[in-house]
């Protein structure tokens, strides 16, 4: 081997670095993107929410078990307060009726992004009363600072 073999040798090394690098990266991200947004979920159509996904509403699905509909646009979060009762297992599914928000009631492990057209699902026990902000950590406009909500926990 001479000199320019060994160039050519180390080359094709950081080239195929370079190429594994940047597939790890899209891989790790496409891979989020999954855990995030099942693709198995419910889909609407955002202009059709009103017939495909109801009215923003809460209901009593079983004893102590509560589906909460919630519809999140600029810049509001509907229903608007949530009110469940205390000792209550509630399901969220939470769409959007515009861009992408999210859905995050502080003080607990309540977080996701809300996407047009996507359904995000998640379930949490509400033990004892107490009143929860919801926020919105997705830049969604030039209000996105004011987008909140309330959820009631009631006893
Ligand atoms: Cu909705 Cu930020």
């Amino acid at each position: 081997m001479n000199i320019h073999t060994y160039e050519k040798v180390w080359l094709i090394a950081a080239l195929l670095l370079i190429v594994g690098f940047i597939a790890t990266i899209t891989y790790g991200s496409v891979g989020l993107g999954i855990a995030m947004i099942d693709d198995s979920e419910e889909t609407v159509e955002p202009s059709e929410l009103d017939e495909d996904f109801g009215e923003p509403r809460v209901e009593h699905v079983g004893e102590n078990e509560y589906e909460a509909y919630v519809i999140a646009q600029t810049f509001i979060f509907q229903p608007d307060p949530i009110e469940v009762p205390a000792n209550s297992k509630v399901t969220f599914y939470v769409t959007s009726r515009d861009v992408i928000h999210s859905f995050s009631v502080v003080g607990t492990n309540i977080n996701t992004m809300v996407i047009p057209g996507e359904v995000s699902t998640m379930t949490a026990e509400f033990d004892e009363s107490g009143e929860y902000g919801i926020i919105c950590n997705e830049y969604c406009g030039s209000f996105h600072h004011t987008m909140e909500g309330q959820l009631h926990v009631v006893p």
